[in-house]
């Protein structure tokens, strides 16, 4: 049984995500490839996959986009699990649960993949990685620069997956 994890990553946060996820998903049994998207070439030979991005104003990263569509024909009949990494800042204020809500792409995305599920993890916000206009808004946001990530959550969620395809592995 073998697996793609794949996520678009600006700034390497969330393809640490992928990186954990393919982790917790070895350690239970599963192989798993982790590749970012744009090396993706062929889709042959996994029997299910982790799609992900990074979400910037409200959107997927276009590599991660343009792989879905690229996939279009393949994902059919294997199971498909979605994540996406975006918000950041205390998850009890306005703003970043505003943040939280499903990526604009999302219809569109499980539309052409059939994906079982969706989830959104928080994220990380790096100062330096930000323009001058940005910093300067963020000013206003102290509270969201930081690593937000939950390493609990991202494990437990890959050990569900993992229990799915045990369960009833795909063809
Ligand atoms: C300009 C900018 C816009 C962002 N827009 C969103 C957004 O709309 N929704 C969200 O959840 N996170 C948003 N974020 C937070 C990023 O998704 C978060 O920092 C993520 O962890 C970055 O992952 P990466 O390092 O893999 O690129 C934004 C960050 C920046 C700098």
């Amino acid at each position: 049984m073998s697996v793609l994890v794949t996520a678009a990553t600006k700034y390497g946060a969330t393809g640490e995500i992928a990186q954990a996820i393919a982790t917790a998903l070895t350690e239970r049994g599963v192989t798993a490839v982790l590749l970012p998207p744009q090396q993706v070439t062929a889709l042959e030979g996994y029997e299910a996959f982790v799609l992900g991005s990074a979400v910037y104003t409200g959107h997927w990263l276009p590599e991660a986009m343009a792989l879905v569509q690229r996939g279009a024909g393949s994902w059919a009949g294997r199971p498909v699990w979605l994540f996406s990494s975006g918000p950041v800042g205390d998850p009890g204020k306005a703003l970043t649960k505003k943040m939280g809500v499903d990526p604009v792409d999302l219809p569109k995305i499980r539309a052409a993949t059939g994906a079982r599920e969706h989830r959104m993890f928080p994220g990380k916000l790096d100062r330096k990685n930000l323009s001058f206009g940005q910093r300067a808004g963020l000013a206003l946001f102290r509270s969201m620069q930081g690593d937000f990530r939950d390493w609990d959550a991202i494990r437990d969620w890959s050990a569900g997956i993992a229990d799915v395809l045990h369960q009833a592995p795909a063809r």
